[in-house]
């Protein structure tokens, strides 16, 4: 299970918070990732700690001032980036060409989302990872997988309906072990948070706590028929036992609740994006929901 602390432009020492990032990490082999400002990816990668950015512009190399290119980013010492998160909003197009240049950088990906729909949206484009956040719980103090369950749930059968290899990662409020393990139980494979470390008085304390609930718990389904059609045991990176589908999903996607193909889906969304209309959209989100609407009519 992925903890990935995004320092977003706190006042913080991200020094500091790598430092003990990377303690933590030794002592529990538990993989916690370092999100830090553009302009310390290198400071923070040289600590040895992985490390992500919390974006990468959709560009190849060429005329565009003030973009980080994924190659940059790499460069830096990045080994993933976040990308359309909830404060750093993209279109639709946006993501899929990020995503096209973080992968001809190397660079592992994970797309956020507001909601189920969003997810299956950008899950179409085929990041590594999607995580769900709904954003009136950002910066809260009440965890999404307790104040909102259920949108994990669905990120997971949503994700699941276009590719299982896909992980989900959810965030918002996540600030204790206990967060982390219910985040687990719900079938996400990672989490993403902020303030609980980046606000921290001592990182540290709040580390250990937050990895002692990374969830390996038992495999909540074992398959009498040996007949699923899709995965029933999806270990993550950090720990081969660890089960990321409960039972109740696995029955929602069997019933057939997303039944997208995933290849005319992705094609779909991708031409849906590319529309003239919706790119000169105002607001990005309101051309992404137009997107989804349109490929889910
Ligand atoms: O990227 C993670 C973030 O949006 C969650 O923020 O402060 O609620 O942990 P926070």
């Amino acid at each position: 299970m992925l903890v990935l602390v995004n320092l977003k432009a706190y006042p913080c020492d991200p020094g500091e918070i790598a430092a003990a990032v990377k303690d933590v990490s030794e002592e529990t082999a538990a993989r916690i990732g370092v999100v830090p400002q553009t302009a310390q990816l290198e400071s923070v990668a040289q600590t040895g700690v992985e490390t992500w950015a919390q974006h990468v512009s959709p560009v190849a190399q060429g005329s565009h001032t003030g973009s980080l290119l994924a190659e940059a980013a790499m460069t830096a010492g990045a080994e993933g980036t976040l990308l359309n998160h909830s404060e750093r909003r993209l279109r639709l197009a946006e993501i899929d060409d990020a995503l096209s240049a973080a992968e001809r950088a190397g660079l592992e990906t994970c797309v956020c989302a507001n909601n189920s729909d969003q997810i299956r949206a950008v899950a179409a484009m085929g990041p590594d990872s999607v995580a769900v956040e709904p954003p009136e719980l950002i910066g809260g103090d009440v965890s999404v997988s307790t104040a909102d369950p259920q949108i994990v749930e669905d990120a997971v059968v949503a994700t699941a309906s276009i590719d299982t290899d896909i992980s989900v990662y959810c965030g918002a409020g996540v600030s204790t072990g206990e967060d982390v393990h219910a985040a687990g139980e719900l079938g996400a494979e990672g989490v993403l948070l902020a303030s609980g470390v980046a606000k921290a008085d001592d990182p540290r304390v709040v580390l250990r706590d937050l990895v002692a609930g990374v969830w390996t718990g038992e495999r909540p389904y074992t398959d009498p028929d040996e007949n699923l059609s899709i995965g029933d045991i999806k270990p993550t990176r950090a720990d081969s036992s660890t089960v990321s589908r409960s039972e109740e999903l696995y029955r929602r996607y069997e019933a057939g609740v997303s039944g997208i193909e995933p290849q005319s889906g992705a094609d779909k969304i991708r031409q849906l994006s590319r529309m003239n209309d919706l790119q000169s959209d105002n607001d990005p989100q309101d051309g992404l929901q137009t997107v989804i609407q349109r490929w889910l009519s």
